[in-house]
């Protein structure tokens, strides 16, 4: 592709950041495309309805055509825009989560081109609540935005992340500090017979059962898809938040991961641990990140992308990850560790 002129705005202050919205409001309008922040990650965001746009949107992260992005909006009425009928569940749901980390699958509106829903006659539709990402909406239109990372690695969850992967290939950065979730949101389908949780999220499968009642776990959020399934999320189909390292997820309690990767070092001196705090100490002096302690799983989605970035930037070839209990949000920090490892996963 050829080299864009990427800027980069600062909208961490109050002050300075309303002349950034302006500008990333301006580039949008014109069909420009801008890295931008939200609470969940950083997005790669261009105007939904703009097909030349939304191209624009694939070729800068090199992602494939059938993998839908989803819609940002800032308000109840562009839903009607965007989507062709509420359906049932979407109100309540709306009513609870919205502004916040939950995307819902809509039937899509005619508004939506299908470039933009990967040619599916379904639109994912979410309400963002960082004050940014709400001020460029406003500014300019609902936005299709994908995670602002190349195809295929970590979400990016901090302005250097997006700078690191997008640089001269798209029109603007809009800086504003680390995302505060730091894992994509909770993606549920109202489209099929019933509910179902297609991508887990800060949103938690516990929470939306008890506005809903009966949400089904969608096939391939904890197991590999079989070859040759019909997948509801498309991208659930993909590699994705791969570092270069070879990962394995290592699920038992601390005692059972902390004897293994202590065994596997012993053979492998250039393996690091991917850790909860209380496996420090087990560790001794072997080379690790801890990524928060075992049930807290807000900082385990805070650290979670910015890791595996990191151990990147380091050079670590192998990497034993302790796996969260697939509970709560620590379903979906599994859920992306799970697939950073390829599946590779071995019980202690
Ligand atoms: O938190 C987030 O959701 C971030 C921020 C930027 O809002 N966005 C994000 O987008 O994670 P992306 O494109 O990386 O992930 C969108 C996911 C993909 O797995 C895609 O396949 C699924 O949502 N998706 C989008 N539209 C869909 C549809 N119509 N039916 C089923 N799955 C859909
Ligand atoms: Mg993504």
């Amino acid at each position: 592709m050829t080299e864009k002129q990427t800027i980069l705005l600062e909208a961490a202050d109050p002050e300075t950041g309303a002349e950034a919205v302006a500008r990333a409001g301006e580039i949008l309008r014109r069909g420009g495309i801008v890295a931008i922040p939200t609470e969940t990650v950083y997005g790669l965001a261009a105007d939904a309805a703009n097909p030349e746009a939304v191209a624009a949107i694939f070729e800068a992260k090199g992602r494939p055509a059938d993998n839908p992005l989803i819609v940002h909006i800032s308000r109840m009425e562009q839903l009607d825009e965007v989507a062709a009928a509420r359906p049932a569940g979407l109100e309540a749901l709306a009513e609870r989560f919205w502004p916040g980390p939950l995307t819902v699958i809509c039937p899509k509106g005619d508004r939506i081109p299908l470039i933009t829903s990967g040619g599916l006659d379904t639109v994912a539709v979410r309400m963002p609540s960082h004050p940014v990402a709400r001020a460029i909406i406003e500014a300019s239109a609902p936005l299709a935005a994908p995670s602002a990372n190349r195809s295929g690695s970590p979400s990016t969850t901090t302005a250097q992340h997006c700078i690191d992967d997008l640089w001269g290939r798209v029109d603007a950065i809009v800086a504003s500090g680390r995302c505060a979730v730091g894992v994509e949101s909770t993606v549920i389908s109202l489209c099929g017979e019933a509910p179902t949780l297609l991508r887990p999220g800060a949103v938690t499968l516990e929470q939306l059962r008890k506005v809903l009642g009966r949400v089904d776990l969608g096939k391939g959020v904890l197991e590999r898809l079989k070859e040759g399934a019909k997948v509801l999320s498309p991208g659930l189909k993909y590699k994705h938040y791969a570092p270069k390292a070879d990962v394995e997820l290592v699920r038992g309690d601390s005692a059972g991961y902390t004897a293994y990767v202590r065994a596997r070092a012993a053979e492998d001196p250039g393996l690091w641990a991917m850790c909860f705090a209380e496996d420090e100490e087990g560790l001794g002096d072997l080379p690790r990140l801890c990524y928060g302690g075992a049930d807290d799983y807000a900082a385990q989605t805070e650290a979670l992308f910015d890791d595996l970035r990191r151990l990147d930037a380091l050079g670590v070839r192998r990497v034993l990850a302790h796996a969260p209990k697939p509970q709560g949000m620590g379903l979906a920090v599994y859920n992306r560790l799970v697939r950073s490892a390829g599946f590779h996963i071995t019980d202690v």
